[in-house]
Order: structure tokens, then C-alpha cells, then sequence
């Protein structure tokens, strides 16, 4: 989940890294670094400026600022750490003995331990506890004059998960990336280039991508990129064209990402469903065009993920289920990896990944697709390697998301889900045209109506302010209220640290109860659905333990008045939609409760936007 950026052109590269390595930070932020080959004056030698950071990209860009390397070639990485405290040695690039390999690295090498004893027996030297240390000094070993045949034969003895940009000092005219298991992609400029773990480091600077397959090498020179095989086989590059631009991978005037990807929601939601969904309710997915004959075939649906992503699968679960009429399960996706689950040809496993780049999720997927269930990726990341690896993909159109808790596209997989349910129910036969009909127009609306909860921001601000005091909360639902609970716990205490704990409303007698007393308040989603009048039960057992209660309720239903502590009053909608506008909600006191109490919200302690680690 580092972030890694790599430039060769004609321009000076250490501000493209500087600004670069901003627009990565949320990848991971405990310490950074760049190499860049400086251009060498008249009569000296070619050498290479390291600068780091045992801090954010920010400390960095102080350090560059007063003392600015000059060269067209380099390489920059944000660190979150896995082997290695974050500290200055430990900060990337790396380099071989003699500085003359300089490489950045995502990922984990499984086997740098065998690796690193063989290569101090070699009297290779290692100042860092990094796995990454391994790769200059293993592409060293194997260096005999041709920088390429050495990276090759160095990543063949590789096991784990790598992105790396890397150059050498004696090749100034030579960038290489390369992955295996670990997301990166080539940017094709205008006679420049980069290398970046994710598109939205260089949209700025071009829009044309090179997408790298798993195990193979990009060599960029000022001709051009080649891409090869380990084993030198020249592949045919793959480019894309990616549509998000510069001002949506910016913050554009609220105070953070994750306020301004809240905001995003209503456009979110409607690209989630445009084009896809006709008047009559037929749903058509142009990425996903599977027949309806072999949709009919599909006996089960089993949705994965992690995270937020987990919580929409579970969403998902229960549409599914109630639309379709099919058994449909969500499962955890790091958990799924390692069972002997029964899942066969006549599953479909809905694989949902906002990055497509998540680990577990990755391997659960290939895992599905090995027991030869049909796999689609729901993900906001075009090409990305959940989307490539599945049968299809359904793409969130979402436009980038840098805040490191997911919001709006949570919200967008929401709607994707919905729209599934609906395919899956319509060629079963189990929804009528009228019904169809009814949620065409509830997703038409829906944008509105949840402009309508943002315009409340002050409202939410006010309650936010009022609990933010606690540091326990529980939040309790059911049904689809159930997810959004889990979800609205999962928001609260990843960029607030408040304690925060989802229950099923009826699971809550079984436990949790006992922790609640006048400092402990609960949340509960009490707005119309077939469970309310049980929910509205679960708040009076609450309120007789004398825990504050702020209850989510439908206009009109007065039956919290009185008892809950506080009421915050949702428009009458269906449940489904009840369900998104129920998480943005909650999603906006997250952040309300976060900001009262000083917390960097974009990027919360100890969490990084793509785990792309096990
Ligand atoms: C990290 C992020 C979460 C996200 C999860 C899954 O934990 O902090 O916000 O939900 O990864 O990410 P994915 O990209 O697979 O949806």
C-alpha cells in the first residue's frame, strides 16, 4: 500500500515527484523518499541525490524545496510501513553497495529472509530492516552490463508481492517498473513518462495509460515503453484512456477529501446506474454482458470483500436474496481465502473492491474463479487488477476517491448491487414490470434526496458536536439497517479512534446490552422498514438502561418521540434507498465527530486506502 512514482522525460523531475508523491499519500504516510539522477556538470561523474523523510510527504517536500536535486530521471515513494519501523534508514529508495541501484518497492517480498541471508554471505551489505533492501542488492548480483537482464533475473527469484520503479545510475536513460501481485500503471506522456502505483498521481499530467500485466517489466527510454516477460518475451502493451480529471483528484475547496467525496455522492450514485437501466427497469451491464440463459443457470451468489466493501457485500446479501430469490451470501474475504467453501459452476461470486487492488479480495477471486464460478469485479478502478482478473467487470464510474475511509463509493457499490439484484430477479422472473418500474423511479430520485441529507450538514454538525464527548458508542439495526450499522461503527472509529461497535438490533440482548449505561450511547436506525416496530422495541430495552439513544426515523413516525434521546428525521423512502441515505448520514457525523475532536480524517492513523497486503 505504498506509493511509488517514477519519472524519465524531458522536463525536471523532483517537483513531478514531489507533486506526485501528494497525490499518493493516502496509499501510506509514515516516511518518504526520492532518488533523482542529477544531470553532471561538465567533466564530473553522473551521481545520484537521495533525500528522505522519517515523516509525511510534506517534511520531504521541505527538504527538496531547500535543496532541489536537478536531473530528467527519478523515483519517489510514501511508505506505509511492513517491514521495518518507519524511520529515515528504512525509508525508500534503496540502494546496492555502491549507490549505484536506486528502487522503490509495494509490497511484501515472502522470501527475503533466504534472499538477504544468501546475499550478506555474498558480503552484500544491509543498513535497513526492509524485505525491499533485497532487490538492488539481488539486481546488483546479477548485474553483467545489462541493467534489464539483471532486473529480470533478479525478479525471478522473487516470491510475494512487488510494484517497483528502479533505475541505474550507469543507464541515465533507462526507467524500469515491474508487479507481481501489487497495482502499477506506465503514464505515456508527451515524450515523458511515469510509473505509478495508481492513475490518479498522473492524471495531471497525461491521460493515456500503459496498464503492466502480473510479471511483467516495463522499460521506459526517451523512445518509449517496451514491456517484456521475466523471461524477456516482448508483450503487446495494453493502454487505456481514463476519464476522471485533475479537479476531481483534488479537494476543491472543502476542508478535506473524504467532506468533498461525501458531497460527490449524488453524481456517484447516478453514474452508478447511467446507462444501464432503461425505463421498464431492464438492466444492462456493457462490461458485464452475460446472457440471460446463463444468469438462469446461476443456483447461488457469493459476495466478497473487505472493509467498507465487506459491508456493501452485505448489503448485496440481502437485495439479492429478497429480489432475486437465489441464495446469496457475504463473506469476508480473507477468511474465504483459507476454507474449502463450497462454491461451484453454478455461483456467481460478486467480488466488490472500490480499488480492485485489495489482497484477500484478489485472492478469493481467483480462488471463486478456480472452482469455476463466473466472477465479476464491482471496483471504481478501471483495469484495475480485481477487474482484469474476474470474467467482468461492473466499473463504479465514481471518479477517485482519496480519502482513506471509503465513502462515496460505498455508496455507488450500493446502487451497482441493486442493479445486479434487479438483473438477476428480472431473468427469474421474479419481478414485475410495475415493481421495476417503482425502483427506476426511486434511483431517479435518489440523487435529490441525498443532496437533501448533505444540505443538513449543520444539523448533523450540531449532534456530532453533542456526542463527539463519548468515547463508546453502539450502533444497532436491522435488516439492511444491519450493514449500515456495521458501517457507521466501521466510519465512527476509523478516523474519530472513538470505540465503536455494530449489533444486529436482535443480537443485542445477547451481549452487547450489558455494556450500555448513561456513557455508552447507541445509534439506532429505526426509519421505515418490516423490522421497525422490533427496532423501536430494542430502544426502549436501551433507553431502561439509561443509555442515550439517537435514533434515525422515518417523517412521520412519532413513535421515538419521547423516548430516544435524540431523532434525526429521514424522508420516507424504500428500504433500499433508505439504506443510502441512512450511510451518508451517519457517514457525515463520522466525520463531524472526527473533526471536533482534531483528527486527520483523510488519513487516519495506522490505515492505508489499498491494502494490498495480507
Ligand atoms: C481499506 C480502506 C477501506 C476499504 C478497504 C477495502 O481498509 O481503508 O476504506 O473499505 O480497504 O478496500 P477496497 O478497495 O477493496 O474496497
Amino acid at each position: 500500500m505504498c506509493g511509488i512514482i517514477g519519472y524519465l522525460g524531458g522536463r525536471e523531475a523532483t517537483p513531478i515527484l514531489m507533486e506526485s508523491l501528494k497525490r499518493l499519500e493516502y496509499r501510506g504516510y509514515d516516511s518518504a523518499g526520492v532518488a533523482v539522477l542529477e544531470l553532471p556538470k561538465a567533466g564530473e561523474a553522473t551521481r545520484t541525490s537521495v533525500t528522505k523523510s522519517e515523516a509525511k510527504v510534506d517534511t520531504l517536500i521541505e527538504k527538496l524545496e531547500a535543496n532541489m536535486p536537478s536531473g530528467r530521471l527519478g523515483i519517489g515513494h510514501t511508505r506505509w510501513a511492513t517491514h521495518g519501523k518507519p524511520t529515515y534508514i528504512n525509508a525508500h529508495p534503496h540502494t546496492d553497495c555502491h549507490g549505484k541501484i536506486f528502487v522503490v518497492h509495494n509490497g511484501i517480498i515472502e522470501n527475503f529472509a533466504e534472499l538477504k541471508a544468501e546475499l550478506q554471505a555474498a558480503g552484500h551489505e544491509f543498513p535497513s530492516d526492509t524485505d525491499t533492501e533485497v532487490v538492488p542488492h539481488l539486481i546488483e548480483a546479477n548485474y553483467k552490463g545489462d541493467f534489464l537482464a539483471a532486473v529480470r533475473a533478479a525478479l525471478k527469484r522473487i516470491r510475494g508481492a512487488y510494484a517497483l520503479a528502479m533505475f541505474s545510475s550507469d543507464d541515465p536513460e533507462l526507467l524500469v517498473g515491474a508487479r507481481l501481485n501489487a497495482p502499477l500503471v506506465v503514464g505515456l506522456g508527451d515524450e515523458e513518462y511515469y510509473i505509478a502505483s495508481d492513475i490518479t498521481a498522473i492524471i495531471p499530467y497525461t491521460k493515456r495509460v500503459l496498464v503492466l500485466g502480473e510479471g511483467e517489466v516495463a522499460a521506459i527510454t526517451p523512445l518509449g515503453a517496451e514491456v517484456s516477460t521475466l523471461d524477456g518475451v516482448t508483450v503487446k502493451p495494453k493502454i487505456v484512456h481514463v476519464d476522471w480529471d485533475v479537479a476531481q483528484a483534488q479537494k476543491g475547496g472543502f476542508p478535506h477529501f473524504m467532506l468533498k467525496e461525501i458531497h460527490e455522492t449524488p453524481e456517484a450514485v447516478a453514474n452508478a446506474s447511467r446507462g444501464r437501466l432503461s425505463d421498464d427497469g431492464v438492466v444492462s451491464f456493457r462490461e458485464f454482458d452475460i446472457p440471460d440463459e446463463q444468469l438462469r443457470g446461476i443456483k447461488d451468489v457469493l459476495l466478497l470483500g473487505m472493509g467498507t466493501s465487506l459491508h456493501a457485500a452485505m448489503i448485496g446479501e440481502y437485495v439479492i436474496e429478497d429480489w432475486a430469490g437465489i441464495p446469496a451470501r457475504a463473506e469476508d474475504a480473507s477468511e474465504f481465502r483459507y476454507r474449502r467453501p463450497t462454491v461451484g459452476d453454478k455461483t456467481l461470486d460478486v467480488v466488490i473492491t472500490q480499488s480492485g487492488e485489495t489482497a484477500d479480495t484478489l485472492v478469493a477471486l481467483q480462488q471463486a474463479k478456480a472452482r469455476g464460478a463466473l466472477t465479476v469485479a464491482v471496483t471504481n478502478v478501471i483495469a484495475s487488477s480485481a477487474a482484469r482478473d474476474a470474467d467482468g467487470a461492473i466499473y463504479l464510474h465514481a471518479g477517485p476517491e482519496i480519502g482513506v475511509a471509503s465513502t462515496k463509493t460505498l455508496l455507488a457499490h450500493m446502487v451497482s448491487l441493486y442493479l445486479l439484484a434487479l438483473r438477476i430477479a428480472s431473468v427469474n422472473g421474479r419481478v414485475s414490470l410495475e415493481r421495476r418500474q417503482e425502483l427506476v423511479e426511486a434511483l431517479r430520485v435518489l440523487p435529490d434526496q441525498v443532496r437533501g441529507i448533505l444540505a443538513r450538514d449543520k444539523e448533523i454538525a450540531k449532534l456530532a458536536d453533542k456526542y463527539s464527548r463519548y468515547r463508546n458508542f453502539m450502533y444497532a439495526g436491522r435488516g439492511l439497517g444491519y450493514p449500515v450499522a456495521l458501517e457507521g461503527a466501521l466510519k465512527l472509529k476509523e478516523i474519530s479512534y472513538a470505540h465503536a461497535e455494530g449489533t444486529s438490533g436482535g443480537e443485542l440482548k445477547h451481549g452487547p446490552i450489558a455494556l450500555l449505561d448513561d456513557q455508552f450511547p447507541v445509534v439506532a436506525i429505526c426509519t421505515a422498514s418490516s423490522t421497525k416496530d422490533k427496532m423501536v422495541s430494542n430502544v426502549h430495552e436501551i433507553v431502561a438502561r439509561n443509555a442515550p439513544v439517537f435514533a434515525l426515523v422515518t417523517e412521520g413516525d412519532r413513535s421515538l418521540d419521547g423516548v430516544a434521546t435524540d431523532l434525526f428525521v429521514m424522508p420516507q423512502v424504500e428500504d433500499a434507498m433508505s439504506a443510502i441515505l441512512n450511510t451518508v448520514m451517519l457517514q457525515l457525523f463520522a466525520y463531524h465527530v472526527a473533526v471536533k475532536l482534531g483528527q486527520n480524517v483523510d488519513q487516519p492513523r495506522n490505515l492505508a486506502k489499498s491494502v494490498t497486503v495480507e
